[in-house]
């Protein structure tokens, strides 16, 4: 879509949005994705300083966006992607906070699905409970490149916490218990958008922090297994 194009967040200037777009959730870190991996990124959006880029990745078009820190972010962002500006495919990159001993530092998690203790999915007025998942054929692809690329990543449930700062943390042990893999906050507000405007959506974290063995990256080390996840994102982003 094109420069004539405006909504409520989203000011698109002079680039158009590919159909498939990265989202991490800050938006320097779509600023440095930009710079780094896509050849001839131009700035589409600086509203509320939630930086947009378009350029493209071994010939492809891909845009990177940042989505703000939350469900309600996310949701948000995601929804004006699909809907106004005709965008197919979201692919979130992010970190997310170790809870299983499946994972350690530096691993990639695919995000087959997420459970949350949010209640946004309460608007799709479903009996019952709207499943946030993965897009199948993203998941899969991002498991090929992984495997090509030998980078390890382990595929499962994840939990999207509203809170960074729980208040009461014997939850995790739970959480644990019930086979989730790590804590993160926009995943299933990704999943849930997806599903409710017919698009597709994949979330693909670093773990950046164990809660269980207390260990944390280095700012070194989180370069380096964020440039892991960038390569496994980028091959599923270029399918
Ligand atoms: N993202 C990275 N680490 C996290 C944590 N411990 N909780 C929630 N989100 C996170």
């Amino acid at each position: 879509m094109t420069k004539s194009s405006i909504s409520a967040s989203i000011s698109v200037t002079d680039a158009e949005i590919a159909k498939v777009v990265l989202m991490p959730g800050d938006p320097l870190r779509a600023k440095h994705v930009a710079e780094h991996y896509l050849e001839n990124p131009v700035c589409f959006n600086t509203v509320r300083n939630m930086l947009g880029y378009t350029g493209t990745y071994r010939g492809k078009k891909i845009s990177v966006m940042g989505s703000g820190m939350g469900i309600p972010s996310m949701g948000l962002y995601a929804t004006e992607l699909y809907t106004q500006f005709d965008v197919d495919a979201i692919i979130r990159i992010g970190s997310a906070g170790g809870l299983s001993d499946q994972v350690k530092l530096r691993d990639v998690v695919v995000a087959m699905a997420a459970s949350t203790n949010s209640n946004y999915g309460a608007a799709y007025n479903m009996p019952g409970y709207l499943a946030p998942a993965a897009s199948y054929d993203m998941l899969a692809h991002s498991v090929e490149a992984a495997k090509k690329l030998n980078v390890n990543a382990v595929v499962g449930t994840v939990y999207t916490s509203d809170h960074f700062y729980y208040p009461r943390p014997e939850i995790n042990q739970q959480l644990r218990d019930l086979g989730h893999l790590a804590v993160e906050m926009e995943t299933a507000g990704l999943y849930w958008t997806a599903v409710g405007c017919h698009k597709k959506a994949l979330s693909i974290l670093t773990i950046s922090d164990h809660l269980f063995t207390g260990e944390a990256l280095s700012a070194e080390d989180r370069q380096e297994s964020f440039h892991e996840m960038m390569e496994v994102a980028l091959e599923a982003a270029w399918q």
